[in-house]
């Protein structure tokens, strides 16, 4: 299945710092400026490589790739969940408002609707949750019913439920049980499976095989059809690199261009 693709060309440019947030545990929202034309156009799932050093640095010399979490397009801006896991993303995590920090994208392909979908199931592990949030306010604008799981190692780590919108059915599951069903986020689908017209999920790869697993002898023909968005470094972002090659049906792609998102029957994970 082929993803929705931007038509639009990549390209790179300099955002401010607007905003700074808590979000959970401790990753950050981080609300950062940008052309109009770009914020406008997002696509849930789509991504931006961003520059995690300061211009004359040159560690760490490749950009980091960051989902959207949400637009603001009244400030015209882009929001990201960024959580500090090694030197790039702590580099950003320590930004002060009114710094800038450079942007390449927007890049990569989106989650897509299928014109019929009325239920949708999102699944949600960690940083994971980024994309999602957009994907799941765009499904209550288009009047779909959206259950959200969550999974996290523990209570801190999971999203606030009053970040979603308030017909959007939250499920929470951490590894500790300190919050919600203890367990996996892919072992509380297994009761939506056959309600659900389509699941999205994002995620550590992991994630996807227990995912796979709990949902395969549920599904008919491959139905409901489960989109993923794959994580892999993305040095260049552009199809250039081949440093983000995922094994799919039909042959070696570059997830940064044919992805982040598959269908999770088309990837070998
Ligand atoms: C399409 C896409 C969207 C993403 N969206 C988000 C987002 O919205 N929010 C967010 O916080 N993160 C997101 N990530 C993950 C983020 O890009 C990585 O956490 C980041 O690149 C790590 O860089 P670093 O310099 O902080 O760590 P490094 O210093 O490069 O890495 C530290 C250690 O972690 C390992 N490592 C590096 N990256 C990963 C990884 N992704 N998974 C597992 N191990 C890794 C390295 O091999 C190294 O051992 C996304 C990744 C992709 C591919
Ligand atoms: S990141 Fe270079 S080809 Fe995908």
């Amino acid at each position: 299945m082929e993803m929705g693709h931007e038509s639009g060309s990549s390209r790179e440019f300099e955002g401010q710092i607007l905003a700074i947030d808590p979000i959970m545990g401790d990753s950050l929202l981080l609300t950062v400026s940008a052309p109009p034309a770009i914020v406008q156009r997002l696509r849930p799932g789509q991504f931006f490589n961003i520059r995690c050093r300061f211009p004359s640095a040159y560690d760490p010399l490749l950009r980091r790739p960051f989902s959207v979490y949400r637009v603001d397009v009244e400030r015209s801006a882009l929001i990201f969940l960024v959580r500090p896991y090694g030197r790039g993303s702590a580099w950003l995590a320590d930004r002060v408002v009114g710094d800038r920090v450079g942007l390449l994208g927007p890049l990569g392909n989106a989650f897509t609707f299928s014109p019929r979908t009325q239920r949708v199931l999102m699944v949600a592990g960690g940083v994971g949750v980024a994309p999602l949030v957009m994907l799941s306010d765009e499904a209550v604008a288009k009047g779909m019913d959206v259950v959200f799981i969550m999974g996290a190692a523990d209570e801190s780590g999971l999203l606030a439920s009053s970040e979603l919108a308030g017909s959007v059915e939250f499920v929470a599951a951490t590894d500790d049980g300190s919050r919600g069903h203890r367990g996996l986020a892919p072992d509380m689908t297994a009761d939506y499976v056959p309600w659900a017209d389509q699941i999205f999920a994002c995620g550590p790869e992991p994630m996807y095989r227990t995912l796979r697993a709990v949902v395969d002898p549920l599904r008919v023909n491959r139905k409901p059809p489960v989109q993923i968005s794959v994580e892999r470094g993305m040095a260049c972002g552009l199809g250039a690199c081949l440093g983000c090659v995922v094994e799919t049906r039909h042959g070696m792609v570059a997830s940064c261009v044919k992805g982040p998102v598959f269908d999770l029957d088309e990837v070998i994970l």
